[in-house]
């Protein structure tokens, strides 16, 4: 039989064994790993490591943070954990210092370059003519919990700014941190709100997905019920006969996994065990992808041809490298001529240069010339001078030696 692409379906007579393709998948997932990357987004103090302690049933000991901190930073943890014979490579990345600046302007810069720079380190592994992209750590990060302050009093300006600049590079689950310090009727107002809040701002938060069959009743329950009230705790408390994780308080506790005391089994469910494959492939095949097209883009490739028709990849690489080329040698004629010309500007000026030395040369030479002539007369007048000297000398020398018989006296040598 012949499907309408002309495709015949055939049921193979006996056993042929492709059938163990699943199989085949999984033990190479198995082998490989499966790393998972958290971004957790809160105010300090808002119980972010706690939250993240609960989830994983761990303890990951985080640090805590002061709330003088001049700008937001991020800290990112690699953990290897494993349940049974999955291996879990888990990258939890946490804000420090966030919303304690008095600008809260430019808080969510630092967490916008830090997804940027996890996308482009794929892209460049992705672009290398021999890359190794099952033995390249992803680092992409592919859930957000945005943990919301559990003020009963809707969305602060930091948390709208900061989701609607992440929301079409990150997968989105706001979680109301601390839900046990408000009331059961102010926390389904609070939701409430909050949620028509993200929608009049136009922010696209995670959608659990409802095209698989199997889940899609859970997941569309759950869409319900975001944002997620949590509690979180690092106590463990006996209740019953078990260890629970709890908060006590003087009067009473507040059981972490108990639905009837907060939405953290449902953050969980829907974290961990029921929707964390698709968090990963929205973010390789959704926000990834638009960073890559942008990117590819700014680089200069395209799909498309200057009518908006498609064109092949390499048509259009072939014609971005001829205008390259062509750009190259425009530059290098441009910086050709633009020597030349410098050195038509220098031979000029070594000329001009050369013109007022000789002129400088010859006017030292005009005057050392009127002074050689001075002192050539100073020394003919010195030398007449002399002379005369010398015939006065001579004449006096021999007026001494005549006898004084005409009584000329005169006064030179005479001793006192
Ligand atoms: P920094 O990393 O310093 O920004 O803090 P953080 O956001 O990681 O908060 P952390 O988990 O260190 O918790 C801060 C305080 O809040 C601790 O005293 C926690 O016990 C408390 N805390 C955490 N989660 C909850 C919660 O669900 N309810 C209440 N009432 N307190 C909580
Ligand atoms: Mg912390």
């Amino acid at each position: 039989m012949r499907d309408t692409t002309g495709i015949r379906s055939l049921t193979p007579h006996g056993h042929v064994g492709f059938d163990t393709f699943p199989d085949q998948l999984v033990k190479k997932s198995l082998q490989q790993g499966f790393t998972f990357n958290i971004l957790c987004i809160g105010e300090t103090g808002l119980g972010k490591s706690t939250l993240i302690n609960s989830l994983f049933n761990t303890n990951f000991d985080g640090t805590q943070t002061s709330h003088a901190l001049p700008g937001v930073r991020l800290r990112s943890n690699i953990f290897e954990l494993q349940e049974k014979n999955v291996k879990l490579k888990l990258t939890l990345v946490e804000t420090v210092g966030y919303g304690d600046q008095i600008n809260k302007e430019d808080s969510f810069k630092t967490i916008v370059d830090y997804i940027d720079t996890q996308f482009e380190s794929y892209l460049q592994e992705e672009l290398k003519v021999q890359r190794s992209l099952s033995a390249f750590h992803d680092t992409r990060i592919h859930a957000c919990l945005y943990l919301i302050c559990p003020t009963g009093h809707g969305l602060k300006s930091i948390d709208l700014l900061c989701m609607k600049k992440l929301d079409n590079k990150v997968n989105i689950i706001p979680v109301i941190a601390k839900s046990d310090v408000i009331s059961k009727a102010e926390l389904q107002h609070f939701k409430i709100k909050v949620m028509s809040e993200l929608v009049a701002n136009g922010i696209q938060i995670y959608q659990f997905p409802t095209d698989d069959e199997n889940v899609a009743e859970l997941n569309a329950n759950m869409n319900k019920q975001v944002p997620f009230a949590v509690v979180g705790s690092t106590d463990t408390i006996k209740f019953g006969n078990k260890m629970i994780r709890a908060r006590q308080y003087t009067w009473g506790i507040v059981q972490v996994e108990n639905e009837n005391h907060c939405d953290f089994v449902k953050l969980r469910e829907m974290l961990l065990r029921t929707n964390m494959e698709d968090l990963r492939e929205q973010t390789h095949s959704c926000h990834y992808q638009l960073y890559r097209r942008l990117r590819l883009e700014q680089m200069g490739f395209s799909d498309l041809g200057a009518d908006n028709k498609p064109v092949p990849f390499h048509e259009n690489y072939e014609k971005k490298r001829q205008e390259q080329l062509e750009l190259l040698q425009q530059r290098e004629e441009e910086m050709r001529q633009s020597f030349v010309f410098r050195v038509k500007e220098k031979e000029s000026e070594l000329k001009e240069a050369e013109k007022s030395l000789l002129t400088k040369y010859e006017n030292m030479n005009k005057q050392l010339e009127q002074e050689k002539h001075k002192i050539e007369d100073q020394n003919k007048k010195l030398e007449e001078e002399m002379n005369d000297f010398n015939k006065k000398k001579e004449v006096f020398l021999h007026a001494q030696n005549q006898p004084q018989s005409h009584g000329l006296t005169l006064g030179w040598g005479k001793k006192k």
